[in-house]
C-alpha cells in the first residue's frame, strides 16, 4: 500500500482551523501533510500556512484560485462557514477531488438533501468529531457491552455564555447569518449524539427558541427529541447562559453515565449497574485527532470517511423541525405532518 503522506488542502483558516484542525494534522504528520491553504482572509492563510510549513506558492485566496494554480490535492478539507461551503464543495468535487467538510455542509435541508443525492459516498465525508470524544466514545462502548440496561432518556444539556468567536473575514457570522445560530451551530452535535446514544433515529421534535431581538439568529434552543425506540433526549443550547453548568448524561434501565467533556471520561454514578463494571481504557486524544485518524485510514483503504451527506442531511431535517415546532407551538413528526397544537 502507497504510504506517502496524503495531501492536504485546508480551506478555511479561521478559528477552529487553528485550535482543531490544524494540531490535529501536526499530530497525525507521518499520514498527512498540509499542502496548501485558502483563505480570503491574507493574515488567516497566512498565519496557518507558516503554522503548517506551506511553502507561500501554495497560499490561495479561495478555491477558485487553488483549483487553477493546479496543486496536487488528496483531500480538500472545508472549514468554512456554512453559507460559503457549498459552492467550494461543488466545485472540488466536480474537479474530481475528496472533500472533508465541516458541518453543517449547508444549513439548507433542501440543499443537504440535494449534495446527498449527487455526491458519491467515498469522496465525501461531513465532520460529526462529537461521535470522536472521548467521553461519547466511552459511553457508546459501555452501552454497547449491555451492562447497564436499556436507555431511557438523554440530557445533552450545555447552555454557553456566548457564541464560538470565528477569526477571518466575518468572524461574527454566527449571528449575523439569522440561518446560522446556536440550533445549527451547537444543537446539531447533539441530535446527531442522541441518534447514536439512544441508537434510534430522531421521528417527533418539541421545541422552543429565542432570539435576543427580532431578525437576529436564535440564541437560546430548547428541544425534546423522540427517538423512533421511546427514547426521549433533552437537548439544550445557548449563548446566553453565563456560567452554565453542562448537564450529559445518559440515563438507563439500570444506572446513570456522566459524559466530562472532549479528552474526559465518561464516568458511571455510584450505585448504578455501570458502576461495578470498570471503563476500559480509551485512548485519550482531541477529537479532531480520532476523527482524522479513522479518515485517512479510511481513505488508505478506498473506504467510505467520515459521517455522510446523508447524516447531515438528517440532522438538519431535525433542526428544521425544531425551528418549525418553535414557530407553530406544536409537535412535528420528521414525515413532515404538523401535529396538533397542544390544548390551551
Ligand atoms: N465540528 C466542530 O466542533 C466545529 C467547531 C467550530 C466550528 N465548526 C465549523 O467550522 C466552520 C468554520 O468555523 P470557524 O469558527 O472556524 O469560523 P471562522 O469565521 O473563524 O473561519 C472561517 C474562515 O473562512 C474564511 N472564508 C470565508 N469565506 C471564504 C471563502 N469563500 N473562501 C475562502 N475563505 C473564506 C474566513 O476568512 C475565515 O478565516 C463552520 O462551518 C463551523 O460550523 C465546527
Amino acid at each position: 500500500m502507497n504510504r506517502d503522506p496524503i495531501r492536504v488542502a485546508l480551506i478555511g483558516c479561521g478559528a477552529i482551523a487553528e485550535l482543531g484542525h490544524a494540531p490535529a494534522l501536526s499530530a497525525l504528520a507521518d499520514e498527512a501533510r498540509v499542502t496548501s491553504v485558502v483563505d480570503t482572509a491574507d493574515h488567516r492563510r497566512n498565519l496557518l500556512g507558516s503554522r503548517l510549513g506551506v511553502p507561500a506558492a501554495h497560499r490561495h485566496h479561495d478555491v477558485d484560485v487553488l483549483l487553477a494554480a493546479g496543486d496536487p490535492v488528496d483531500l480538500a478539507v472545508l472549514v468554512l462557514p456554512p453559507r460559503s461551503t457549498p459552492y467550494a464543495l461543488s466545485a472540488l468535487l466536480e474537479a474530481g477531488t475528496r472533500v472533508l467538510a465541516e458541518k453543517p455542509m449547508t444549513t439548507d435541508v433542501t440543499e443537504a438533501a440535494l449534495i446527498a443525492d449527487r455526491a458519491r459516498r467515498h469522496e465525501l465525508g461531513v465532520v460529526h468529531n462529537y461521535l470522536h470524544r472521548s467521553d461519547v466514545r466511552q459511553a457508546l462502548a459501555r452501552l454497547g457491552e449491555g451492562q447497564g440496561g436499556e436507555v431511557r432518556f438523554l440530557r445533552l444539556e450545555q447552555p454557553d455564555s456566548g457564541h464560538f468567536p470565528g477569526a477571518g473575514d466575518s468572524p461574527h457570522w454566527r449571528r449575523s447569518d439569522a440561518a446560522a445560530g446556536c440550533l445549527v451551530d451547537n444543537a446539531y452535535h447533539w441530535v446527531y449524539v442522541a441518534t447514536e446514544l439512544a441508537a434510534s433515529p430522531v421521528v417527533r421534535v418539541t421545541a422552543r427558541t429565542a432570539r435576543p431581538e427580532e431578525g437576529a439568529a436564535v440564541d437560546l434552543a430548547l428541544i425534546l427529541l423522540e427517538h423512533a425506540n421511546g427514547v426521549l433526549s433533552s437537548v439544550q443550547s445557548s449563548w446566553c447562559a453565563p456560567s452554565a453548568v453542562p448537564v450529559l448524561e445518559v440515563h438507563t434501565t439500570r444506572g446513570t453515565l456522566r459524559l466530562e467533556g472532549d479528552c474526559g471520561p465518561c464516568t458511571a454514578l455510584p450505585s448504578t449497574a455501570f458502576a461495578s463494571v470498570p471503563a476500559r481504557e480509551a485512548a485519550v486524544e482531541p477529537s479532531y485527532t480520532a476523527l482524522y485518524r479513522e479518515v485517512f485510514a479510511a481513505l488508505r483503504d478506498g473506504r467510505p470517511f467520515a459521517a455522510s451527506a446523508d447524516d447531515c442531511a438528517t440532522v438538519l431535517r431535525v433542526l428544521t423541525a425544531a425551528d418549525t415546532s418553535a414557530r407553530t407551538g406544536g409537535s412535528v413528526s420528521l414525515d413532515g405532518l404538523v401535529a396538533a397544537r397542544p390544548a390551551t
